[in-house]
């Protein structure tokens, strides 16, 4: 054995040269890895004993991608792109041997051997798309040659892997290999060299890309086919286009292509938000006073208490990942009402494809229900999901705290009232916290874990896993009005009725919403969430809103009703007459006169109070971060993953400019434009939000 770099070493088996790399966790293709493939294949080419070559990686997976914390910074000789150049440049013939997940430059590298032998779990894919870049060491022009066009395309725009034996017809692999993997890759090594069979360049192989030659709708189709997807994103239009250069133009001038669609999108905005937001995610799971190493409770079992809208998708969630849950309800027929639901949600993903009925007997078979809370004493968790009501949300936790076993986690969806208070109602506030899930719960990647003044440290641990566990990104926040989406949403909602008071029309807000990316502006989702969720607010504390109120009273509650600030024919909203008479009728009540408003200016009055509102939460201490405030938007709301997040967002513009437009709408409407004084600190210090330590 020789070792090549600090993780790669060549041995020998006889006539096989195999280049090991063992580069924990993942494999990564970092500097000392791309170096020790390529000094392996020069010891293969070197020795006259060697007739082929294995690739293989030791610990969990083939190469798992690039080095991510190499990202941004000049790449150190040599590239991956010269790597596999050598790689496949080598007349002894190269088998990579595939296991764990082969992503991007790992799969590109697999790409360029000659042959490829996986075992039956091994996934292959190109995820690049997702850090809003594509793959840069070849693999828009090698993967089409083999798997044919219509499916690199998928691969390719979609980033999500495949069984690497499902390509087995294809060539994307030579073999599966039951029993060892390194066994079965040398003995498949061996077998060619018995065979005289040659070192097969994928680059070389035309017939595939061939069959698309003077084919351009292929593509029009496809990009048709993803249009609402990819609304707003620069890089599946670019990994479309490599995919055509790989079509259309020889190898050499497809790679040349590769590398300049690669670098328009490296050095632009999209591509700093998406990888921005990559470590974002992951470091929101970081809780600086919650050691990682803080002992978990076991969750095994769940109850949840209400089996509405929400309480119905929590559910699910559950229900997925295989954990028994029993909805508790306050009569029978709600109970029915609730399952019902879930079963129908169920059915409809069957009849999608997206499951098969035998996963939805499984699911179905974890949910029980009953009305009695007494089944909830053996139960880890229980989440309350009930009506919005400080004074029920007690009651019920009293019971909880009569009912349920010592340990278990005693947890509220609620969407603004205080947690500390609902954990006064219990004997053991340490054991209570918020779970937010958002609507719909089953499908919404966000939970906001809410920590109570009292929450255990091991609960909160305990969330935080569960969120994953649950296929969720969780996100610890404080205590306050709105917690911290809610909060930022009505800061927005505040200036979009102003807007709207003064002259634009709930549309034309809706569509500069829509057009920063957005999947809908803030009276479409009004429309969407009810109308008379607010109105029934408001009528509580003796408060109005005139434009909404006017709606209710007409009984246009939203979609739900066939109409609220917009009608519905169907799923589409339309613009209403109904809905601008009222507006204007508000506006002059108010003693507006109205004005047109442009476009660049509903944008900065419906986004910048946002990022004041974040600021002012990460001084309360009620966000870890200004990363977290970003995951909470693109995960609960939909902001456009390609902007980062509010946060992001305002660094991108700079918080001076920010800050000035605040001032200069404080002259013009009022003291709810005074910038934070964190916000005014980093603008008057030059800093961003990135800046900010806490
Ligand atoms: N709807 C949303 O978009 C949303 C989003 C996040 C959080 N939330 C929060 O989730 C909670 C539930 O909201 P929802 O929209 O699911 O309401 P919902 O009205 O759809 O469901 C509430 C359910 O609770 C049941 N219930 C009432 N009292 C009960 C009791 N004593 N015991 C057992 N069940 C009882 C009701 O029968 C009803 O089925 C609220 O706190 C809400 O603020 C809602």
């Amino acid at each position: 054995m020789t070792a090549l770099t600090d993780y790669v070493n060549f041995e020998k088996r006889g006539r096989i040269g195999m280049i090991v790399v063992d580069y924990p966790p993942v494999n990564a293709l970092s500097h000392a890895v791309r170096l020790g493939i390529q000094k392996g294949i020069e010891a293969a080419a070197a020795d006259d004993a060697v007739k082929a070559v294995v690739l293989l990686c030791k610990g969990r997976t083939f190469f798992a991608g690039a080095d991510i914390t190499e990202f941004g910074k000049p790449m150190k000789d040599p590239g991956l792109r010269e790597v596999l150049e050598t790689v496949e440049g080598s007349t002894k013939p190269v088998v990579a041997a595939l296991h764990g997940t082969a992503l991007g430059g790992g799969l590109e590298t697999a790409l360029a051997c000659h042959y490829r032998v996986c075992n039956p779990t091994a996934r292959v894919g190109l995820p690049e798309v997702k850090l809003g870049i594509l793959p840069g060491a070849g693999g828009t022009q090698r993967l089409p040659r083999v798997v044919g066009v219509e499916r690199a395309l998928k691969m390719i725009v979609s980033g999500d892997p495949i069984l690497a034996k499902d390509g087995l017809s294809d060539g994307l692999v030579d073999e599966v290999v039951e029993g060892d993997l390194t066994e079965g890759a040398i003995a498949f090594a061996e077998k060619i060299v018995d065979e005289g069979r040659p070192a097969v360049k994928i680059s070389e192989r035309d017939e595939k890309v061939a069959a698309a030659r003077g084919k351009p709708e292929i593509f029009e189709n496809f990009r048709k086919s993803i249009a609402r997807k990819s609304r707003g994103f620069e890089a599946p239009e670019n990994c479309i286009k490599t995919v055509e250069a790989a079509v259309n133009m020889p190898f050499a001038e497809g790679m040349a292509e590769e590398r300049r669609l690669f670098e328009e999108l490296y050095v632009g905005q999209q591509s700093a938000a998406q990888r921005y937001f990559f470590f974002a995610e992951r470091q929101a799971a970081k809780i600086p006073d919650v050691p990682a190493d803080t002992k978990r409770r076991p969750i095994a079992s769940a109850g949840i208490i209400g089996a509405g809208t929400m309480g119905g998708g929590i559910a699910m969630n559950f229900a997925n990942v295989g954990i028994p849950v029993t909805l508790v309800e306050a009569t029978q027929e709600a109970l029915d009402r609730g399952i019902a639901v879930i079963a129908k949600n169920y059915a409809t993903s069957v009849s999608r494809g997206s499951i098969d009925q035998a996963t939805m007997d499984k699911r179905m078979a974890q949910i029980s229900g009953t009305t009695d809370y007494a089944v909830l004493a053996d139960k880890d968790i229980v989440i309350e999901a009930v009506f919005e009501e400080m004074g029920l949300k007690k009651e019920i936790f009293g019971k909880l705290d009569k009912v349920c076993k010592k340990g278990a986690i005693l947890a509220s969806n609620t969407s603004t009232l205080d947690v500390d208070e609902i954990a006064a109602s219990t004997s053991r506030p340490e054991d209570v916290i918020g779970l937010h899930f958002f609507s719909p719960a089953n499908v919404m990647r966000l939970l906001e874990i809410v920590r109570g003044k009292k929450t255990a440290k091991d609960v909160i641990a305990t969330s935080m896993d569960l969120a994953k566990a649950i296929r969720k990104v969780g996100v610890l926040v404080g205590v306050c009005d709105g917690f911290v989406g809610n909060r930022m949403l009505a800061a927005r909602g505040r200036e979009a009725e102003a807007l709207v008071l003064e002259g634009a029309m709930p549309e034309d807000v809706d569509r500069v919403i829509f057009d920063f990316g957005f999947p809908m502006g803030p009276f479409a989702m009004a429309d969407l969430a009810g109308l008379d969720v607010g109105w029934r607010i408001r009528q509580g504390k003796g408060m109005t809103s005139e434009v909404p109120d006017s709606l209710c009273e007409l009984g246009r509650f939203g979609q739900k009703t066939g109409a609220g600030y917009y009608k519905y024919e169907g799923r589409n909203a339309v613009p209403d007459q109904v809905t601008r008479d009222i507006v204007l009728k508000a506006s002059k009540n108010a003693g507006i006169e109205r004005r047109s408003i442009d476009d660049q200016e509903i944008l900065e009055r419906c986004l910048f109070p946002m990022v004041n509102e974040g600021a002012k939460i990460l001084e309360e201490g009620l966000a870890i971060r200004p990363s977290d405030i970003d995951v909470v938007w693109v995960y609960g709301y939909g902001w456009p993953v390609y902007r980062g997040g509010p946060m992001f967002w305002a660094d991108s513009i700079g918080l001076d400019k920010v800050v000035e437009r605040m001032r200069s709408f404080r002259d013009q409407f009022g003291d709810q434009w005074e910038p934070a004084p964190l916000l005014e600190r980093l603008a008057s210090e030059g800093k961003g939000f990135k800046d900010y330590k806490g």
